[in-house]
């Protein structure tokens, strides 16, 4: 019964978008009917990962976590070197385009932060020892190897940056010199 009614949905919708006078443009009609497949598609082949955060909703149990853990780590790959060139990871840091990072944290001297995640004023105060670069390299290139399932984006795993870039935004957030650490942070609308 319920297949029927599904297939009576279907053909109507058809109908509904075949005739001329549809809301829609030809170009909308097309990804309306597709648009289906391809949201089944992402969201029955999910990466083991990602299968996993959506299995568990975001909230791994404790016998998983820390197997999940050590996976995200193995997927980091470093380069030579943590910290690259401050001014460069400024240009990647506040472009909406690029990393987009300020749109969901506070502190960048050029915008003004969201609060999706945590404030990252003055990032630089923690000094920038050894595994301070190596912590904020990890969590920027792949977020999940500290925040199981989080909203931020997994730059390096999912190619939106390269290691040099990651190591340029590294800079901006560590170098005591960076404008990042030596400007007040922006508010308000520009
Ligand atoms: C979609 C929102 C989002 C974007 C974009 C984003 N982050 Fe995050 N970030 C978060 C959240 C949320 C957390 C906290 C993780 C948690 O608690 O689940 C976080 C955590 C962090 C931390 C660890 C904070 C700490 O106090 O140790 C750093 C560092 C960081 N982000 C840097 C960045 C940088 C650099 C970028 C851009 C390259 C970026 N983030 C882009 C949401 C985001």
């Amino acid at each position: 019964m319920r297949k029927i009614v599904l297939v009576l949905l279907g053909f109507s919708l058809l109908v509904v978008l075949g005739q001329s006078n549809s809301p829609f443009t030809s170009q909308e009609q097309q990804l309306l009917q597709t648009a289906g497949k391809e949201f089944y598609a992402a969201l029955a082949e999910q990466p083991k990962d990602q299968a996993l955060c959506s299995q568990y909703k975001n909230h791994l149990p404790s016998d998983r976590l820390s197997g999940f853990l050590q996976e995200q780590q193995s997927l980091i790959k470093y380069p030579a070197k943590l910290m690259g060139d401050w001014r460069k990871g400024g240009a990647i840091f506040n472009d909406m385009a690029k990393a987009n990072c300020f749109t969901c944290h506070f502190g960048s001297p050029v915008n003004w932060g969201g609060n999706v995640g945590p404030s990252l004023e003055k990032y630089g105060r923690r000094g920038q020892s050894e595994a301070i670069q190596r912590y904020t390299y990890a969590v920027v290139y792949n977020s999940w190897a500290y925040f199981p399932c989080t909203v931020m984006y997994r730059f390096g795993v999912q190619g939106l940056l390269t290691p040099e870039e990651i190591a340029d935004v590294v800079a901006y957030l560590l170098d005591p010199t960076s404008d990042f650490n030596t400007k007040p942070a922006a508010t308000g609308s520009k």
